[in-house]
């Protein structure tokens, strides 16, 4: 392991150009629950790709109301972690040397922005934002009840400002994301099971693109194989070491 520490060292040193993907993974140590690892009480008889669509808002909009309000209070209560802080302080050691630096995630919790990161892409949303299921008003500030609260502008129910599943995230957010994984040079990828696309197509983007992927991830997932330097533990055990 000290040895891939060293080389993944050696990679961001040199790199002219570094992109990052991080997925739920990053956030598990600040107590926010991934999707593919086991929910824990309440959610557990439900899984994420059944509550986060359009359809099932339509269907049971209560229902995804309440898992969403349930999530926010998760993400309320949370504080960025050793590895949120350490990729902000890698982006602002990059901007140091002049060194392009994206950070993209699929997380919607905002917390990279709180440990202090700067050029965030949110390929997901974020479930702070609230707007209108019909209009997309963004709203900000609305009742908690036993109902599902509506637009003050348009009277449509209001849903978490986040992409579902079946729905398209705006074209120039994947735009960012692809070309800094297209022009990267050093594509960090953190705590993704990179199975939900397109997110789980950068880091593959990148190596056709002649990118070096380190992955740091507890588990293997269908980029190990391909990565030039796989480290097998927590984002807020090892991400520090690489900074
Ligand atoms: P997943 O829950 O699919 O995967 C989490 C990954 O994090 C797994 O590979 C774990 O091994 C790894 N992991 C767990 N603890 C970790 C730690 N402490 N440090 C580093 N890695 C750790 O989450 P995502 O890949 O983010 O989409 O899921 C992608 C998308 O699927 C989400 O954005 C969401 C979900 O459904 C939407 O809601 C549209």
């Amino acid at each position: 392991m000290t040895g891939d520490i060293a080389r993944a060292r050696d990679l961001l040193d040199h790199a002219t150009s570094v992109a990052v993907l991080t997925g739920a993974g990053i956030s598990a140590e600040s107590g926010i629950p991934t999707f593919r690892d086991a929910l824990t009480g309440l959610w557990e008889k439900f899984r994420p790709e059944e509550l986060a669509t359009p359809e099932a808002f339509e269907a049971n909009p209560k229902l995804v109301w309440d898992w969403y309000a349930w999530r926010r209070g998760v993400v309320a209560k949370a504080q960025p972690n050793a590895g949120h802080r350490a990729l902000a302080d890698l982006e602002r050691q990059c901007r140091g040397h002049e060194v392009d630096f994206t950070l993209v995630t699929q997380n919607v919790d905002g917390l990279h922005r709180e440990a202090g990161s700067q050029r965030v892409v949110e390929l997901h949303g974020n479930i702070r934002r609230v707007k209108c299921f019909d209009r997309h008003h963004p709203v900000e500030s609305w009742p908690e009840g036993d109902h599902v609260p509506t637009c003050p502008r348009c009277g449509s129910l209001l849903r978490p400002d986040v992409v579902w599943f079946g729905e398209a995230m705006p074209p120039e957010v994947l735009a960012t994301a692809v070309a800094a994984a297209r022009t990267c040079d050093v594509f960090l990828c953190v705590g993704t099971s990179t199975v939900v696309e397109p997110a789980a197509s950068l880091p593959f983007l990148a190596l056709d693109s002649g990118a070096r992927v380190i992955e740091v991830n507890p588990q293997a997932t269908p980029l190990t194989g391909r990565a030039s330097v796989s480290l097998r533990g927590t984002a807020g055990a090892i991400l520090p070491l690489l900074v």
